[in-house]
């Protein structure tokens, strides 16, 4: 267990849970979280599954948490689509956040779940607002729907699901850590360029979610950071900051064809006003990239 914050210091009395800690947007939550000198708790899958009912509950009865934040999920969008992971994926993203649900509305717990601009087809030109409707184009985007529509059939409206979208921190495996070693020493990398969507960093994101917690917001909220982008002028952006000599070119999906399908527009469009204000990815690129540039400026 990973403790953000000691209890003393935390204005509010009960801590936070933060469930997935040890993945990139965990970890966040509780840098984001002692920030703000909110007491919360990690666990990851070793001291918390989030499918097994039994210990969910337990830990709920022996922490009493205001809150949880639901940062677990299987989120391999290629691997999804063997036939042999379906069953993992279900459990983890839908039967998980279901458990949690459950407990949740058993102890009186606010919950905060994270999901995904892939439960949309990506056809529409505009992007998505919250209550457009949705559509996966493929089985993580699915499972990712199923699991969201699991936690309002119990809680209704008054758990809160944040939908993000190309997340990227310091910790890889992410794309803004991937250009950043493609493009070391290369005269030029090719990325696509016909594929739009709101980058976000999982610093930004956390923040969000802290505050979706501690105000207990139910409701779907599009938590992504600005502005709409494509993968190409992402990567640009990423070789900019870096200051490296390698020539970003354009190409399309055709050129890498991956497992998954990939939507065309996976913009989302925030339209809540209770929805926490995001930040600029690009700020969030400077930020996850500062380690690297610091070695580099070492050697
Ligand atoms: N990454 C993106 O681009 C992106 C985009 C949109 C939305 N999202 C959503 O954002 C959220 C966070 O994503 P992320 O990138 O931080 O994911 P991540 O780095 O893969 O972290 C997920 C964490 O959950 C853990 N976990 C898996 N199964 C579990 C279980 N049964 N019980 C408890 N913990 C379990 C994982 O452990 P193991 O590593 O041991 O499996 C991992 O530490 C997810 O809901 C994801 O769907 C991500």
């Amino acid at each position: 267990m990973t403790d953000a914050a000691a209890a003393p210091t935390s204005p509010f009395a009960s801590p936070v849970l933060v469930t997935g800690a040890h993945g990139q947007l965990g970890r966040h939550v509780l840098e984001a979280a002692a920030a703000r000198g909110v007491a919360a708790i990690g666990v990851d899958i070793d001291e918390l599954d989030i499918t097994d009912a039994a210990a969910v509950d337990a830990m709920l009865e022996q922490l009493r948490p205001s809150a949880i934040i639901n940062c677990a999920a299987y989120t391999a969008v290629d691997k999804a689509e063997e036939p042999s992971e379906l069953d993992l994926a279900t459990r983890v993203n839908v039967d998980g956040p279901r458990v949690l649900a459950e407990a949740a509305k058993a102890h009186g717990v606010h919950l905060v779940h994270v999901s995904t601009d892939y439960v949309f087809p990506g056809t529409s030109a505009d992007g998505y607002a919250e209550h457009d409707p949705t559509g996966p184009i493929n089985v993580y985007g699915h499972t990712k729907l199923d699991g969201e529509n699991a936690i309002r059939q119990v809680l209704g409206e008054t758990a809160a699901i944040a939908r993000t979208a190309w997340l990227f921190s310091r910790q890889a495996p992410n794309f803004v850590q991937a250009i950043a070693g493609l493009a070391e020493g290369r005269e030029f990398i090719e990325v696509v360029d016909d594929q739009r969507g709101n980058p976000t960093w999982a610093g930004h994101l956390a923040e969000a979610l802290v505050t979706l917690a501690v105000e207990r917001i139910g409701g779907t909220h599009h938590t992504v950071d600005q502005p709409e982008a494509t993968w190409f002028e992402l990567a640009q952006a990423i070789v900019e900051e870096l200051g490296l000599d390698c020539e970003v070119r354009p190409t399309t999906s055709d050129k890498f064809v991956r497992p998954a399908a990939r939507a065309a527009v996976s913009v989302l469009r925030s339209t809540d006003p209770e929805t926490p204000a995001m930040g600029q990815w690009r700020d969030g690129v400077r930020a996850s990239l500062a380690d690297r540039k610091l070695a580099a400026a070492q050697q």
